[in-house]
């Protein structure tokens, strides 16, 4: 029998904050037991060197249109991808200006649905040959928890990783959040929880107070998303934050194409999740580029 004080007494759980996780052989936590092609494909993602990524997310548009940053992909965008690990698009960017020969892992978001001007997140997913056919190395499908549609994302992520588990190509929980819902690390380490538990191999939320909670309670890798614009030196803080907490990486948009100098800045971000930069060596990095 379910009952709520699980999630509710946070105090007194342990975390085993500081303690790895045992007998791994692969470099990505809770990726061992997977067959050779999805670890081929996790491998594409993050860097076996720092076990990390950063995805650069422009798959804004599904949802919002021709967001600020991203009016003109080919501009804004294509130029960008060199210094990705990864990219995070939809089919619809990605076939109509990603170019075919960029050797980069393709994050293909794979729910869609309800766009801003109604009620988000009610989504269905795509197709797994369309997954296939653009050689896509993970399948981004948003999850609900606590929202009106939880019982059908949490069906679209078991759906995705039934079909990805069959045909090696890893899935990702994105966790989504509703504007009335508490932005905590109870709230994200039950998100992230469930979405690993019902097949994510790969979960992406929001970084929060606490976070080393949310990270060492999920059993596979969590990469963060960046969420709204911030200053730059704010936004290397959040990433350096995160990866010192034990995320795998950043799934980064906004603060990155909304820059005042986007290719300074996702290198900058790179600093921080490769090398191990301070956000101060980082920002002046940033400084140093933009010039
Ligand atoms: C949100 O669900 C979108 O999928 C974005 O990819 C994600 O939020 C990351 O972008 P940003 O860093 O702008 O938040």
């Amino acid at each position: 029998m379910a009952d709520m004080d699980g999630i509710l007494q946070n105090k007194d759980k342990d975390y085993g904050i500081g303690i790895p996780v045992a007998g791994q052989s692969f470099f990505l936590k809770g990726s061992d037991n997977l067959d050779w092609g999805m670890k081929h494909r996790l491998s594409r993602i993050f860097n076996e060197k720092s076990g990390r990524t950063v995805m650069l997310a422009f798959d804004h548009g599904y949802i919002m249109g021709p967001t600020s940053g991203l009016e003109r992909l080919d501009l804004n965008i294509v130029p960008l991808i060199k210094y990705a690990d990864s990219v995070m698009c939809t089919r619809g960017a990605l076939r109509s200006v990603v170019p075919p020969s960029m050797d980069k892992a393709i994050c293909l978001r794979y729910s869609a649905g309800t766009s801003i001007l109604t009620e988000l997140n009610n989504e269905c997913v795509l197709d797994i040959a369309d997954a296939i056919r653009t050689n896509a190395s993970t399948m981004a499908v948003m999850v609900s928890i606590g929202g009106t549609y939880e019982a059908k994302t949490i069906e679209n992520l078991v759906r995705t990783a039934d079909m990805g588990y069959k045909y090696g190509i890893p899935t990702m929980g994105v966790t989504a959040v509703g504007t009335d819902m508490v932005r905590d690390s109870r709230y994200f380490a039950t998100a992230s929880r469930i979405c690993a538990e019902n097949g994510a191999n790969i979960v992406k939320t929001y970084y929060c107070d606490g976070f080393e909670k949310v990270v060492n309670s999920c059993p596979v890798p969590i990469v963060i998303a960046g969420g709204k614009k911030l200053p730059e030196l704010d936004a290397l803080e959040l990433c350096y934050n995160a990866i010192n907490d034990g995320a795998a990486g950043v799934d980064m948009g906004r603060n990155v194409f909304q820059s005042e100098a986007p290719e300074a800045m996702i290198q900058a971000v790179r600093g921080v999740v490769h090398d191990s930069l301070t956000p101060k060596q980082a920002f002046e990095m940033f400084n140093d580029l933009k010039k």
